[in-house]
């Protein structure tokens, strides 16, 4: 597997606050990376850091084997990478089949030839997540799990090498992380590099084929998930009193 981001020895504070100091990873094609952490770790900070949102005060960003450090958000979507929010984004008034659509649309290809294959393209993207039942519903008429899956269509319709998910799981029934675990899944069969920021240890871990875990802005460790999840150091991290909420399964 070749190396797809490669982060170097990043470090970004907030005023008097260390967030990340010395953080370098990689992530491969075609893998699924778990990155873990109490919370403040500095998981979001690093996806912020990638997209351009703030600029690292040390380090570099590489991604193929280009440097990306500090490029605004829309050239670093262009490049190839697509983040998933915490919270939904999706344009209210809007349907799903809709807002994917507008998604497609920063895509410079369709942008200059919208029509039938930009139909074609978006109705694919929506069954890629499982969204061909509720194409003409809005969000507000959306269950969790479903927006959960209309932002990850919004994602993936920028034709992604690399997406990066902040806590995709986070409220769901185990059911319905069942359901987005196999989407997930099918678009790294489809090739896609996924890096996968979650505090539901037993959805992410039965994903990842790697884990990086941070502590205090620091790479704490790095193995595969059954090495993570037997090491002793990563415990007595999520045990310690600076994290609110520990994984369920350590
Ligand atoms: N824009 C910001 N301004 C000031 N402080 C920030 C900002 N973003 C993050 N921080 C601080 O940086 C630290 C790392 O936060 P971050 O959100 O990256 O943690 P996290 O690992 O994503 O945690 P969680 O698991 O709770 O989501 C925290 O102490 C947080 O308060
Ligand atoms: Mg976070």
């Amino acid at each position: 597997m070749s190396e797809l981001l490669r982060i170097e020895r990043i470090a970004k504070s907030f005023g008097g606050l260390q967030a990340l100091s010395g953080v370098s990873l990689s992530a491969m094609r075609g893998e699924v990376l778990g990155l873990i952490g109490p919370n403040g770790a500095g998981k979001t900070t690093l996806f912020n850091l990638i997209m351009g949102l703030f600029r690292p005060d040390e380090g570099r960003i590489c991604f193929k084997e280009r440097e990306i450090t500090g490029w605004p958000t829309h050239r670093v979507v262009r490049a190839g990478i697509a983040r998933v929010y915490q919270l939904a984004q999706a344009c209210r008034s809007k349907s799903v089949f809709e807002n994917v659509e507008l998604s497609l649309l920063t895509d410079r290809i369709f942008a200059w030839q919208p029509g039938s294959r930009c139909r074609a393209r978006t109705l694919a993207v929506c069954a890629q997540v499982g969204l061909s039942d509720v194409l003409h519903r809005t969000p507000q008429m959306l269950p969790q799990a479903r927006l959960r899956q209309l932002e990850l269509a919004r994602a993936v319709a920028t034709d992604p090498d690399l997406l990066l998910l902040d806590e995709p799981f986070a409220g769901l029934t185990a059911t319905e992380v069942g359901a987005l675990s196999e989407v997930i899944a099918a678009l790294r069969a489809g090739g896609m590099a996924i890096v996968l920021v979650d505090h539901n240890m037993r959805g992410l871990m039965r994903l990842v084929d790697r884990v990086v875990v941070i502590n205090f802005g620091r790479v704490l460790a790095e193995g595969l998930p059954q090495e993570i999840l037997s090491s002793r150091l990563v415990q007595e991290a999520y045990l310690s009193g600076t994290a609110s909420s520990g994984p369920d399964v350590l």
